[in-house]
């Protein structure tokens, strides 16, 4: 058999290169190129045989269609972004920066499920039993039957789980860096060794009917570490976000093969783990200061929820040659977009204007409903003009400068009306939102904001 030749990777996106470079073609990263074992560590050898398979005709399944089976934690902002539980057979990827929450809240979800009689291993490879005890403790879980390992090689773990008596509900690898398998040459934490980890829990998991539950590590810049191939495996994968300044965090569903995709799960830090958070728009709102100029709440969903959260803008004269912009938690292409409409349709001119914007509580929207409650604490902030205190603003605002409709306009009045806002700046919406409680201004195009922010 030929020599394999060696083969170079980047361990930020997985691009194969056949000689090493400074820079990655695929990803534009720098010195992430590191040679790797060319067969990827899965190698069928020589002597493998094929086997034969067997296909089967899509109709000849129609008896068998039935809802993938679940195993809900009973943690219902978990059950919300998973889709309603861990599916059995399925792997799941958890990223999100170190020390985020992801073991806290696993390990919660461990104790829940094996209250329930489930049975839970958890392989941690980043801390010893004792350890992860002192949390299990500090969680209130230490009374439960949860299983706990310390083990990071692949083959260890394997052994580990089908040693472990009964087989597991739920299988939860803390984390996919830690892992190595003997087969692959590569250290530990390279794409090789995290994707030959990986495949080896998914198959565990596709063969014994258990959820599997993988661990990331994200970068500073937002990866996950190096295995970006990992994403691609899986069949759910949950972002951890939130700012060290805040005890919120959330849960985001980036991807799901068995339920919605954008959905978001909040929680609180507390010393005793992470607390549910039913209702967030009230925790946004919470540090409101409604008096001052510069501030409009958005009335904005997230999957099927509605979440009220304020936008605040400063606009003052710059003492620079250049005016500055910065953006807090919202899109600044999509900001440098508003001003310019402002500027071309609306006459406000802002070319002499530091402006600066920033979404409360180190919350991060990406719905270009936005624009129109970013637009009003704009022109809010520069005319020094408050908005009023009770309203909400939602549209999309088009390079024409007319205000365009969003999706789910009821649902987003029905929880500003939940939550004591009376009033609405909203697009023209048809009959929908007819005989509904508040006061409700429907707007065609953001000259006509301007002007009833002036005016008032
Ligand atoms: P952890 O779950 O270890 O983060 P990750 O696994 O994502 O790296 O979370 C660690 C942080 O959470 C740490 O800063 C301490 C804090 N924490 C609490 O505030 N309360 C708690 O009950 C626990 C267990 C952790
Ligand atoms: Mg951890």
């Amino acid at each position: 058999m030929a020599k394999a030749r060696a083969q170079f990777v980047c361990q930020n996106c997985g691009t194969v290169h056949s000689r090493w470079a400074g820079k990655c073609d695929g990803c534009g990263e720098w010195n992430t190129i590191i040679e790797d074992d060319p067969t990827g560590g899965i190698g069928g050898g020589p002597g493998k045989v094929p086997k034969k398979g067997r296909a089967v005709a899509l109709t000849a399944l129609s008896g068998e269609i039935e809802e993938a089976p679940r195993i809900q934690t009973g943690i219902s902002e978990l059950d919300r972004v998973t889709g309603g539980g861990f599916v059995r057979g399925s792997a799941v990827l958890v990223g999100g920066d170190p020390g985020i929450g992801k073991s806290t809240v696993l390990m919660q979800a461990a104790a829940a499920l094996s209250r329930k009689g489930q049975k839970v291993i958890y392989v941690s490879g980043e801390e010893a039993v004792a350890q992860i005890r002192l949390r299990a403790q500090r969680l209130g879980a230490e009374t439960t039957d949860v299983l706990l390992a310390a083990e990071t090689n692949v083959e260890d773990i394997l052994a580990t789980l089908a040693d472990s008596g009964k087989r597991p509900d739920l299988a939860i690898i803390d984390s996919i860096q830690t892992l190595w398998s003997d087969t692959a040459d590569s250290a530990p934490g390279t794409v090789t060794q995290v994707r030959v980890g990986a495949q080896a829990m998914i198959r565990f998991a596709k063969q014994t009917g258990a959820a599997v539950v993988l661990v990331g590590h994200v970068t500073k810049d937002g990866q996950i570490a190096g295995p970006r191939v990992v994403e691609h495996m899986v069949d759910a994968v949950l972002y951890f976000e939130g700012d060290r300044g805040h005890d919120y965090r959330i849960l985001r569903t980036v991807k799901n093969r068995f339920g919605p995709t954008d959905e978001i799960g909040v929680f609180e830090m507390s010393d005793k783990g992470l607390r549910e958070v039913s209702n967030p728009s009230a925790l946004f709102l919470s540090e409101r200061n409604s008096k001052s100029p510069g501030a409009a709440v958005f009335a904005g969903m997230e999957g099927t929820r509605p979440v009220l959260v304020e936008i605040q803008a400063l606009v003052a004269p710059t003492s620079l040659g250049t005016a500055r912009r910065a953006v807090v938690g919202w899109d600044s292409a999509r900001l440098s977009m508003i001003l310019a409409v402002l500027e071309a349709h609306c006459g406000v001119r802002l070319g002499q204007h530091d402006v600066y914007l920033n979404v409360a509580g180190g919350y991060r929207i990406s719905e270009p409903a936005a624009d129109l409650a970013v637009a009003s604490a704009l022109v809010s902030s520069l005319a020094g003009i408050a908005l009023p205190p009770d309203c909400v603003y939602f549209g999309e605002v088009s390079l024409s400068g007319a205000v365009r409709p969003v999706a789910q306009a009821a649902q987003r009045l029905k929880e500003a009306e939940k939550l004591g806002f009376t009033k609405a700046v909203l697009p023209v919406s048809g009959d929908a939102l007819k005989g509904a409680g508040g006061q409700w201004t429907e707007i065609e195009s953001l000259p006509d904001l301007v002007a009833r922010i002036a005016g008032s």
